[in-house]
């Protein structure tokens, strides 16, 4: 099931989130739902808060449709272990900001544990797009957004254009 995705500003993208306890098959339904949310929008990622749930859950999937088998990843709990010296730049969006993107620097590759969809620690390293990908949904699990790594100038005219386009949206 498709759920819907909250748009910045919104305090509940702004919450560090809690851990998940115990994975249950609602907790397995709504990965599910968030993987189907994300490749709908579609995008590369997206965190449990961007539809409302204040848990640390992330789904992914950076393999392009043009470029092969898509590559799903449920992270519970996903934890950088560690990171490289050296950076990358990415120019980001995000599906709680829509059509805005910006170049954030970031770590080029991480170290990266978490609890799968069946429960089962894992550990794997990330590079280039994924490790962006995964250190921005992460990211969003302590309340941080892309645009919180911008010129404060840069935040506040990208904040201004999505509280319009909510406003449109209210009214439409
Ligand atoms: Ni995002």
């Amino acid at each position: 099931m498709k759920r819907s995705i909250l748009i910045h500003p919104d305090p509940r993208l702004k919450k560090v989130c809690d851990p998940v306890a115990d994975l249950s098959d609602d907790l397995r339904i709504l990965a599910d739902d968030m993987l189907e949310t994300m490749y709908d929008a579609p995008g590369i990622g997206l965190a449990a808060p961007q539809i409302g749930k204040s848990m640390r859950l992330i789904v992914m999937d950076c393999v392009r449709e043009d470029e092969g088998t898509p590559n799903p990843i449920i992270m519970f709990n996903p934890e950088i272990l560690s990171e490289s010296e050296e950076r990358n730049v990415y120019d980001e969006g995000c599906l709680s900001i829509p059509d805005q993107y910006a170049e954030v620097e970031r770590p080029k590759l991480v170290k990266v544990g978490w609890i799968d969809r069946d429960g089962n620690p894992q550990e794997a390293e990330f590079d280039d797009l994924w490790a962006t990908c995964v250190q921005h949904e992460i990211d969003h699990l302590n309340g941080v957004l892309f645009i919180d790594h911008l010129k404060p100038l840069k935040r506040q005219m990208i904040t201004r254009k999505m509280v319009k386009l909510k406003k449109e949206r209210a009214r439409a």
